[in-house]
């Protein structure tokens, strides 16, 4: 394989893809080879004259399952396509580990082939399919955030999203990943642009001084009262990554 960061998606819904990453930035880099997707229908690997692909589950209860087997298929067909490339293979649930700005990373350093991601509906997939990838080819389960969606394919693409940007020469200044949100453990400082003064309102005079060294410590300064207002979680996080007499 090349270059390429490829991403291969499973799931029912194909038509769902590349949706909203046709658009943009996503979508140029897409258009451009820096990134392709390809996705697999699961109902392919049906084996029966319905195309069956789920059943009901196991100990009674409301929805449907998908069968491990047909969902073992489709993955062995996917990894297959990467021959002795070392994709990360992610099971989209609300289970897994929720998604972080420093996963994202990993996940490009670790993996820069690509990705295979599982996307379920109904009420899941069988978790021994599950079981057996983590154990033999090191699956791993994310979740976009604590709410339930009605499939993994949404979550699929904000994953897809994430890992794009990180691309070489998808985002155009390096500078302007560095200083985004959660790249630096704060929330961003706010932006402006013109006109200095909209509806009574004004740019902050700092930002129209010229002098940079201030416009940063403004900024930085801004980021950390933003932080600690609106995430008292992530402010704990940063306070406790600075030197003890810094704090
Ligand atoms: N599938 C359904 N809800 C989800 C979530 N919150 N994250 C990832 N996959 C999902």
């Amino acid at each position: 394989m090349d270059k390429t960061w490829h991403s291969t998606i499973l799931t029912l819904f194909p038509e769902m893809f590349p949706g909203p990453l046709e658009h943009s930035l996503a979508g140029k880099a897409l258009k451009e080879n820096k990134w392709s997707l390809q996705t697999i229908d699961i109902r392919d690997f049906a084996y029966d004259k319905h195309q069956t692909v789920d059943d009901t589950c196991a100990g009674g209860g409301a929805g449907m399952v998908l069968k491990a087997d047909v969902v073992d298929k489709a993955l062995t067909h996917a990894c297959n396509q990467y021959v002795s490339e070392n994709p990360a293979i992610i099971y989209l649930t609300p289970r897994g580990e929720p998604l972080r700005q420093p996963r994202v990373h990993s996940l490009m350093q670790d993996h820069p082939a690509g990705c295979i991601l599982l996307c379920g509906r109904y009420e899941g997939v069988d978790d021994r399919v599950i079981e057996k990838w983590r154990e033999e080819k090191g699956l791993i389960e994310i979740s976009i955030g604590d709410y339930i969606l009605s499939g993994g394919e949404i979550a699929a693409l904000t994953l897809m999203d994430a890992c794009v940007r990180l691309l070489p020469g998808v985002v155009n200044k390096q500078e302007s990943l560095e200083s985004e949100s959660f790249e630096l453990d704060l929330l961003e400082f706010p932006q402006y642009t013109k006109p200095q003064i909209w509806q009574g309102k004004v740019v902050p005079e700092i930002l129209l001084s010229g002098d940079h060294k201030k416009i940063a410590v403004w900024r930085h300064d801004q980021a950390e009262k933003i932080t600690q207002e609106r995430r008292p979680d992530l402010w704990q996080a940063y306070l406790n990554k600075r030197p003890f007499d810094q704090r």
